[in-house]
């Protein structure tokens, strides 16, 4: 929820705009995320669930601080900038974006009373405002038979793992069986990915393909339009639009409720336990009567016009490298390149998208989560784009990977033979791929 002083806070973007230089603006640290000195309460991951008391009054609110990151100060690269030739308009909604990106989130503003942590750049902030993070997530439920039960009735499958108190705080059920944790993607280029036409996805489909590669199209119900739509963000590919990802995250991460998600999470499932920690009402979020629009749909506008990691020119090594990304197949999942559709925003209308994913579901075998989620079976995950790949922190969709030759190695499944092919090139060959993939 947003006050009305954030219009004051605003006015910096919109001046800083004017004046050409949106990019100093986006660098200026933003002033209300540095948590206050002491303020670092978050618990530790591991304290015993409090045991369901009797009923207590919630106690006074106290300032709760962004997880600490342990990510180095990234790179002096900063990756957070507009897309190139937007309107002056447009920028403005970039500007304001970013700021709604950045805020952080109290009890006062709606914040829990479960939630994973208190704004969007906390856990999206590699290279930029809006990268990728070390932060994971963690999704539980419970496997017989090959069957996943995301344990909805006991707060299923995401977890929230902090709390605005400590009686409310979620814990993984003990009949939980199968436990994964998710890292942080990265936004660079998000809207251009949205503005891929459907049929382009499904039609990736259709072209031949190595032996033992399928892929498989992600549908899901769109909650901002209510219609099927091609699945292409999240590591499941389990949401179609921006918008309705960011109504998710709002609501998930941060326990703002929406006008598209607007029943709080309960912790573990616990209605009463909500009730008696809950002092906001329903939709959290809401509407600014200025402009029509809420903090979800800031936050998508800030996505949908953050330029794509760029891509400067290949070296020899690259290039020789690049040979290799075709002839081990590793394109036939990673599409280098696709074409946005028509878009009533120019700067992402009819654009190449250099994203390196087919944006379908992959069988990955042991390289699965093993988390059943929209049309995504347990073992299937979406091709991760490559674009911006050495800007992660960590790499694969629990960060097992440490480098990105680690994250090679690891892949399974239908994508066994190439990894095989892979790890068979010389020393050198491999570098050779490894530069190619660090320039994208
Ligand atoms: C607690 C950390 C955390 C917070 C807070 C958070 N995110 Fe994320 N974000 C993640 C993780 C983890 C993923 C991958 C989730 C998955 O696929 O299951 C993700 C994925 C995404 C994606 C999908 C991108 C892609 O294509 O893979 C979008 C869009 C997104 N987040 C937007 C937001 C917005 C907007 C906010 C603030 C309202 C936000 N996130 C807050 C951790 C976070
Ligand atoms: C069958 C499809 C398929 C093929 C073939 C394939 N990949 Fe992948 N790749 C994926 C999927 C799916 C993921 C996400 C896996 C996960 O973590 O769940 C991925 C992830 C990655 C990542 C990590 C990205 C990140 O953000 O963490 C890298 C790097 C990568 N692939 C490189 C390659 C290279 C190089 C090759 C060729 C040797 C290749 N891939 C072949 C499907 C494929």
């Amino acid at each position: 929820m947003k006050s009305n002083l954030l219009h004051l806070h605003r006015r910096p973007a919109l001046y800083c705009l004017m004046l050409g230089i949106s990019s100093v603006f986006a660098q200026q640290p933003p002033a209300r995320q540095a948590p206050a000195p002491g303020a670092q309460n978050r618990p530790p991951a591991t304290t015993p669930p409090a045991t369901p008391a009797a009923p207590q009054a919630p106690t006074p609110p106290q300032p709760i601080a962004p997880t600490p990151n342990p990510v180095r100060p990234q790179s002096p690269q900063n990756l957070s900038e507009p897309l190139p030739g937007l309107t002056f308009e447009e920028a403005v909604q970039f500007a304001d974006g970013q700021e709604e990106f950045r805020h952080v989130e109290t009890p006062a503003t709606g914040l829990g009373p479960i939630f994973n942590d208190v704004s969007c750049v906390a856990c999206h902030n590699a290279g930029g405002t809006g990268g990728a993070g070390r932060s994971t997530v963690t999704r539980f439920g419970r496997t017989t038979d090959g069957v996943f039960d995301p344990l909805e009735s006991l707060g299923g499958s995401l977890l929230q793992a902090r709390s605005i108190n400590p009686a409310v705080r979620e814990t993984v059920p003990a009949v939980a069986n199968t436990v994964a944790r998710r890292i942080t993607t990265p936004l660079f280029g998000a809207g251009l990915i949205e503005a891929i036409p459907d049929n382009t996805i499904t039609a990736g489909l259709l072209r031949p393909k190595p032996r033992g590669i399928t892929g498989k199209v992600s549908i899901v119900t769109d909650v901002v339009s209510g219609q099927n739509r091609v699945g292409r963000f999240g590591w499941k590919a389990q949401q179609a639009t921006l918008l309705a990802f960011s109504a998710d995250a709002y609501r998930n991460e941060m326990g703002i409720t929406n006008r598209f998600f607007p029943t709080e999470n309960a912790p573990n499932g616990n209605a009463a336990l909500l009730a008696r920690f809950k002092t906001t009402s329903d939709p959290e979020d809401k509407i600014d009567p200025a402009d029509g629009k809420g903090d979800v749909d800031r936050a998508a506008d800030y996505m949908r016009l953050l330029a794509p990691p760029p891509q400067n020119g290949l070296s020899a090594s690259a290039l020789a490298g690049q040979r290799f990304f075709a002839t081990l197949d590793c394109a036939a999942c990673h599409t280098p390149t696709m074409t946005t559709g028509r878009s009533a925003i120019a700067a992402l209308s009819g654009k190449t998208v250099n994203l390196y994913s087919d944006l379908l579901l992959h069988d990955m075998d042991s390289l699965g989560d093993g988390i059943a989620q929209g049309t995504a079976g347990p073992r299937e995950m979406r091709t991760a784009p490559l674009w911006g790949v050495s800007v992660r922190p960590l790499w694969l969709h629990d960060g097992r990977a440490r480098t990105i030759d680690d994250a090679v190695r690891a892949h399974d499944g239908e994508a066994r033979d190439s990894r095989d092919r892979y790890t068979l090139l010389s020393a050198t060959e491999r570098r050779q791929l490894l530069d190619f993939l660090d320039a994208l």
